[in-house]
């Protein structure tokens, strides 16, 4: 027995620690989680930004904005009469904080059905294997391995500093407890979109300042350009290669000055969303005592096997950069924990599903056509529109597109990409399809169901060979 109290330390529950300490735990290890996060009662609420302020939220706030929405804009096609649907935004914001409550809750019960040792309090390096947690009390812990999960937050403009009343980040975005007049967004990333959709959808005026030329250019560009005219359709007004300049708040407005074309313009809004990426969250961990070493953008750097430069420090998640999503970071969790007890967990970073929650929805895995020709790729390429599917037109839902790209030589699927109804879900078969090296040709002889949204891929997979039946 050594003189540990762990044989592994957890510093963070998100969707990146909380399932790494759940698989160290299964395969055997004794382990300790640490995580600051507490609710209003100063509780511990774990599940990190994904379910406390990102992922969980956002989506409560999306499906109920797009049922209220629905209501308005499209139960009378279907021959449903309601006057008018109206909308109690504090109930909506109950529903969602109880959402994150009963999942918060679930995970301190995952913990401790694996026998997790929890801490609530914030973590820093006493040495490579102690650290020391200040929160209701002091204490120090040690282990043989320590896992740095601690996550992102948002990136500030030094000019703009967000006050969560009139300029807000995304927790103030999801807090909101009106519908604000008109929302200005800093940035036409996935945060700034989804938010837009949401209080777009409740009736606020949208416009988006994007810094970048492009909209969403690592999508591949038939998809965003599809998308781009679907958003500007519903009224979110979308500028790109704009620089904002300043902001500043008079009484209840607050004057953006828009830089474009050379052009200075201010816009007045209500409400100001600055969206514009995040950084990595290691503020206060004390990563200098122990010298563990950080990239040009603060991301703490890791080899294959998410080791730090110091041999018993691992990092996870966010906090190491790459796709800031909750499943990549799950995934890693898996592997390392995997890792650490001897066993072959990878992640196949080539086959993550990416997906923007605006509707129609905008999903995606592997390589673009954009990638591929960068790369001097051959490909073939197959497309299907969702007009031209059965269950789309019975569900009223015709907007979008999927599309496939495989290797010219061998079939072998390179990229799925789609806009479209239930895209978050029809990516699932594709990711399978990636991550099992499978060709264009083995889903076009997959029978799919009819009528299903996913005979769509079926479709799209025929069509790279030129054999599509419905269009
Ligand atoms: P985090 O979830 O940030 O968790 C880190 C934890 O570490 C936190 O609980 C924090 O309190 C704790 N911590 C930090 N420092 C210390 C310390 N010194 N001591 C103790 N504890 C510490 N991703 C998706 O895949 N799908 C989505 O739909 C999605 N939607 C999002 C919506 C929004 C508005 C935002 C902001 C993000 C969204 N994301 C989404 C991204 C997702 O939330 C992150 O990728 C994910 O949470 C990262 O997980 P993580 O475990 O690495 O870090
Ligand atoms: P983002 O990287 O997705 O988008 C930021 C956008 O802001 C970019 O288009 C960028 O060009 C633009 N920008 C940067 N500086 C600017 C400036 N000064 N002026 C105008 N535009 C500027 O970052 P975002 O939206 O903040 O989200 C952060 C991360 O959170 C995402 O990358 C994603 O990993 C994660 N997330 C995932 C979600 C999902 O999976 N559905 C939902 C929300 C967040």
């Amino acid at each position: 027995m050594d003189a540990f109290s762990f044989d592994v330390i957890v510093i963070g529950a998100g969707p990146a620690g909380y399932v790494c300490a759940i698989r160290c735990a299964q395969l055997g290890m004794s382990v300790a989680c640490i995580d600051q996060w507490s609710d209003k009662n100063n509780k511990p609420s774990l599940g990190g930004t994904c379910l406390n302020v990102g992922c969980i939220p956002s989506k409560a706030l999306l499906d109920s904005s797009h049922h209220y929405s629905f209501l308005n804009e499209h139960a009378g096609e279907h021959g449903i009469k309601i006057s008018e649907a109206t909308i109690d935004v504090a109930k909506m914001q109950q529903r969602k904080n109880k959402v994150v409550k009963t999942l918060t809750t679930g995970v301190k019960g995952l913990l401790k059905k694996n026998k997790i040792n929890f801490f609530h309090g914030t973590a820093s390096f006493v040495d490579a294997n102690t650290l020391n947690i200040s929160g209701e009390q002091e204490q120090q812990i040690s282990a043989k391995s320590i896992i740095i999960a601690t996550g992102s937050k948002p990136f500030e403009l030094d000019f703009l500093p967000i006050d969560q009343n009139k300029i807000l980040d995304s927790t103030g975005a999801l807090s909101l407890t009106s519908v604000p007049q008109h929302l200005g967004v800093i940035g036409a990333g996935v945060i700034g979109l989804e938010m837009a959709s949401v209080w777009s959808r409740l009736g606020a005026k949208v416009t988006i300042w994007e810094a970048l030329d492009d909209f969403l250019p690592s999508v591949d560009k038939d998809i965003s350009t599809q998308a781009q005219k679907i958003l500007l359709k519903q009224g979110i007004d979308i500028e790109l290669s704009c620089k904002v300049q300043s902001a500043q708040i008079h009484d209840e407005v607050v004057k953006v000055s828009v830089l474009k074309d050379g052009q200075e313009s201010t816009i007045e809004v209500s409400h100001l969303l600055v969206a514009i990426g995040r950084v990595a969250n290691t503020q206060g961990l004390g990563l200098d005592t122990v010298n563990i070493t950080c990239d040009q953008r603060g991301f703490i750097q890791t080899d294959d096997g998410w080791r730090t430069n110091i041999e018993n420090v691992y990092a996870i998640g966010d906090v190491i950069g790459g796709a800031m999503l909750a499943h990549k970071g799950s995934e890693e969790g898996v592997a390392l924990a995997e890792q650490l007890a001897g066993q072959h967990g990878h992640v196949n970073y080539h086959a993550i599903p990416w997906v923007i929650y605006t509707w129609p929805e905008v999903a995606w895995a592997g390589a673009t056509e954009e990638k591929l020709n960068d790369q001097n790729i051959q490909y073939s390429k197959g497309k299907f529109p969702f007009m031209a599917l059965g269950r789309a037109r019975a569900m009223g839902e015709t907007e979008g597109l999927i599309k496939f790209l495989s290797d010219a030589q061998t079939d072998q699927l390179l990229g799925v990409h789609i806009v479209g109804p239930n895209a978050s879900e029809l990516i699932a078969e594709a990711v399978v399809a990636l991550e099992s090296e499978l060709t264009a040709e083995d889903l076009a002889r997959t029978i799919h169901g009819h009528p299903t949204l996913s005979e769509g891929l079926h479709e799209a997979a025929l069509d790279v060979a030129g054999r599509a039946i419905h269009f």
